[in-house]
């Protein structure tokens, strides 16, 4: 029998668990092993698994030391994904790492320069890549059918969802709504253009509803912004025009927006986070008339049922394996995804600084 690929876990949170159920679900990969820094927690995390032959450890040195692997999960809050991926590609390991890439920009370039010295993989996981319609939309953009692409904008935003834990606190998340899901709004706008290289940004982060107990139990607390909103100027005369809240007293902060020289494209209220129908539009002009199309999504509808969601994370888990075993490039590549960190990082300065910022990009 073919040699599995095996497999180690470091940071046994929550999201490590829709990293493990899919790995044990592929009959090719054994999870190998995992590490948490909180004594014990990965111990206790394997064993919910039955996998008691898999050692545990309490830091990633040492599961990379002592346990033979061709990739990592990296699971930890954002503020340790740099140490824990640039610590498992300088052993030799390929690296699913956890969105956002990381909490600095300076981080997400040596993330990729030692991703190309090891010449392993560095792949991020932003699952909504694999959702079928972000694909077809993707394609729709990526054909040209809208000529020059000169005006992006972000839809959608919560009305009340700020997460507990470790989301809230600055020392772990660096970002709050950002980093959470600031930075999936800026894959699903950019990716389809190729992600232009972002020039200058100014940006207002907010905290009117984590610091007001009336909304937020915890608000004593509360250290990361809620919402943020930014003007990015992108290479090759693009504007990018982001925003995304965790509370805000609407029920969306407008469509996806696609402005081309020959059409557009919207995504009315946005790209929904938990894959329910949205509308999607096309327009153009046909011989001098306005052309208003109804892209419609031509799957069976019960895939809506619940199964996209775990089917994006399958997915994502099932493209890193087999990219492992392939040889072939990262599905989701540190040297694109450094361009939305880049942006991240630009929108954290300018809200601090409360100017428009620069951004430099480091070599990588
Ligand atoms: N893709 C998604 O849909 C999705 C969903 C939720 C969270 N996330 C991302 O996953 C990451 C973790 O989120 P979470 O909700 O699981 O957080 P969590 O706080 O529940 O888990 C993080 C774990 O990492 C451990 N850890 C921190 N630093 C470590 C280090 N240096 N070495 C080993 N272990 C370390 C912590 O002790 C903790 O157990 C975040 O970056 C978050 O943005 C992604």
């Amino acid at each position: 029998m073919a040699k599995k690929i095996r497999i180690g876990v470091i940071g046994t949170g929550g999201i490590a668990h829709a990293h493990l159920n899919p790995y044990l679900s592929f009959e090719d990969v054994e999870v190998a092993g995992a590490c948490d820094i909180v004594p014990g927690k990965a111990r206790e995390f394997l064993d919910q698994y039955n996998l008691k032959n898999a050692p545990a450890f309490d830091n990633c040195r040492d599961l990379l030391k002592n346990v033979e692997l061709d990739g990592v999960s990296v699971c930890t809050y954002n503020t340790t994904h740099a140490e824990c991926s640039i610590a498992a590609l300088e052993a030799g390991v390929h690296v699913l790492c956890e969105k956002p890439m990381s909490f600095t920009l300076q981080e997400a370039a040596d993330m990729v320069k030692a991703s190309r010295k090891a010449k392993k993989m560095l792949t991020i996981g932003f699952q909504p890549r694999y959702d079928y319609m972000r694909r077809k939309i993707d394609g729709i953009i990526e054909s040209g059918a809208l000529g020059k692409v000169y005006y992006i904008q972000s839809g959608g935003g919560r009305r009340r969802g700020i997460p507990e834990g470790t989301f809230v606190d600055a020392a772990k998340a660096g970002y709050g709504c950002l980093g959470d899901i600031g930075c999936y709004s800026i894959d699903e706008c950019l990716h389809a253009v190729h992600y232009p290289k972002p020039l200058t940004v100014s940006a207002i982060a907010t905290d009117y509803f984590g610091k007001n107990p009336k909304y937020w139990p915890h608000a004593d607390s509360f250290n990361v912004d809620d919402f943020s909103v930014a003007l990015v100027r992108m290479e090759g005369d693009c504007t990018f025009v982001f925003k995304q809240s965790w509370a805000m007293h609407a029920d969306s902060l407008g469509d996806t927006l696609w402005l081309g020289t020959e059409g557009a494209i919207k995504v009315v209220q946005g790209f929904n986070e938990h894959h329910t129908p949205s509308r999607y539009m096309y327009y153009t002009d046909v011989n001098g008339m306005h052309i208003d199309s109804v892209i419609e999504p031509s799957y069976p509808f019960n895939a809506y049922a619940g199964m996209v969601v775990k089917d994006v994370f399958a997915a994502k888990i099932r493209g890193f394996v087999d990219a492992i075993k392939s040889g072939g490039p990262a599905p989701i590549p540190g040297e694109e995804i450094i361009y939305n960190q880049a942006i991240c990082d630009g929108i954290y300065r300018s809200s601090k600084l409360k100017k428009e910022v620069e951004i430099v990009m480091p070599a990588f």
